[in-house]
């Protein structure tokens, strides 16, 4: 037995925990430090399975990117990238591959990209960033027969694009082709979230024309970027969000810091709305705690400024230790709910029901297919007492969510598929055990 954690549940956690460089923004920053003349210094990149599955495969493609442990820090850097077809190996694994369409373009002026992987938490089709793509006046087609997207452009970007629906990578990787773009590019019904302003904001350090206005984005082409200082990547609000819920679900308490609180503030209202204990210490640091009896509160996932999709998995356990009937209703990806089967087995009481959506193709955020079965909410009955089980990790949030799980119940629990949660969370075993969880990784 490998690739799992043995922990031994039921006792609260109290501590401080130090958060990480966030997941969604050091891999976008990678990637566009690939466009940077003389590349980039990157800081507080977290030491993470996608992270290293990114660095592999520029090295593949023949550029710079030399991970230093001990400082965290990242070099990057695209001067010598001499292919610009992505491996299939490296795209299966990590969803942001698709977002080398930028760099490989604005070097090679055509490229091979595969469909990309990543969580398998819906179909994740990418079909309006290829039409963005083809927007801005570059000529996308799919291979069906080998599961490849070639793409060929002449002369620079241009053009505008409005987004259907927002799309969060989408957006980011149509920033990144508008930044060497010709004249102004605008594009319209972006994704908010905070991540993309940091991306903004380093691009703009290197000297991008970069406008954010609301989900308004409006790019002014420049001929080329210079990083002068190295950048430091921002702390992950879904470590936050995953540890807070840890500590309120052991009935512990957990102190994060150096998170803005405009970053997590749906989870707070909504935690306050559950009587959730949450202290703000400073600007940047809060102390969520167990301050009495859970109330049962429904949550609907949205893009930014809404309830983040990726914290619902660990609202889910929250709510088992609440008192009430709880209501989580997924708008964003159409299978996040892989958990539930897992969580049932630690005696979690959870069914899925039909929400009452009248528009459904413009409630979801994915493509509503009307001759498809969704399962898109659920019912959690609560307090209930978990107990210890053999869990299986299907997705990276799904894997927190079953280590809280783990973590609450009595007993021992064995959870496996560790490498799926150690794609997204740094040094997750030392940091649990810093609070006190009783955890081993074999
Ligand atoms: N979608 C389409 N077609 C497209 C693009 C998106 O149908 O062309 C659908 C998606 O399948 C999904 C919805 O639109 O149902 C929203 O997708 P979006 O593109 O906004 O999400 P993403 O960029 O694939 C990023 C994060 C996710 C996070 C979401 C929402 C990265 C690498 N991933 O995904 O993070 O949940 O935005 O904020 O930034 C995670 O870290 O565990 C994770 C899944």
């Amino acid at each position: 037995m490998e690739n799992s954690y043995i922990i031994n549940g039921g006792q609260p956690l109290h501590g401080q925990v130090k958060l990480s460089g966030a997941k969604n923004v050091a891999l976008k920053v990678i990637i566009a430090s690939l466009m940077i003349e003389g590349g980039a210094i990157l800081q507080n990149i977290p030491r993470i399975n996608d992270v290293f599955e990114l660095l592999n495969l520029i090295k593949v493609l023949g550029g710079q990117a030399e991970f230093k442990e001990e400082e965290n820090t990242v070099a990057v850097d695209g001067g010598n990238i001499n292919k610009n077809e992505v491996d299939l190996l490296y795209a299966s694994k990590i969803r942001v591959s698709f977002m080398f369409f930028a760099p490989l373009l604005k070097k090679f002026g055509s490229c091979r990209i595969p469909n990309p992987g990543g969580c398998r938490i819906g179909a994740r089709p990418i079909d309006r960033i290829v039409d963005g793509i083809k927007a801005l006046g570059v000529s996308v087609r799919y291979k069906h027969d080998t599961g490849y997207y070639q793409a060929e452009m002449t002369g620079k970007p241009r053009g505008k694009f409005v987004f259907g629906k927002p799309s969060h990578t989408g957006t980011e990787l149509l920033i990144l082709m508008s930044v060497f773009g010709e004249g102004m590019i605008r594009l319209e019904n972006c994704a908010r979230e905070p991540e993309i302003k940091d991306m903004i904001d380093f691009l703009n350090a290197a000297g991008a024309k970069i406008r954010q206005n609301a989900s308004t984005i409006e790019i002014t082409g420049v001929d080329k970027l210079r990083c002068l200082q190295p950048f430091t990547i921002t702390a992950d609000r879904n470590e936050a969000v995953t540890y807070a819920s840890l500590a309120i679900a052991t009935k512990g308490e957990a102190v994060v810091s150096s998170i803005p609180e405009r970053m997590i503030r749906s989870f707070i209202i909504k935690l306050q709305a559950a009587n959730g204990g949450y202290e703000k210490i400073n600007e940047t640091t809060f102390r969520f705690f167990y301050k009495g009896e859970l109330k049962a509160t429904n949550i609907e996932t949205e893009p930014h400024p809404g309830f983040m999709t990726d914290w619902q998995p660990n609202w889910a356990v929250l709510m088992t230790q609440a008192t009430g009937v709880s209501l989580i209703t997924e708008r964003v990806f159409e299978n996040r709910f892989a958990y539930v089967e897992e969580l049932r087995k630690l005696g979690a009481e959870i069914e899925f029901v039909k929400p009452p959506v009248t528009n459904p193709a413009e409630y979801f955020f994915f493509n509503f297919d009307p001759a498809k079965k969704y399962n898109q909410a659920v019912r959690i009955k609560g307090p209930v007492k978990l107990h210890g089980g053999a869990l299986n990790i299907t997705d990276l949030r799904a894997g927190a969510t079953l280590a809280i799980g783990a973590l609450v119940a009595e007993g021992e629990s064995v959870v496996n598929g560790a490498s799926i949660l150690e794609r997204g969370y740094e040094n997750f075993v030392e940091k649990v055990r810093s609070i006190g969880g009783e955890i081993e990784r074999i």
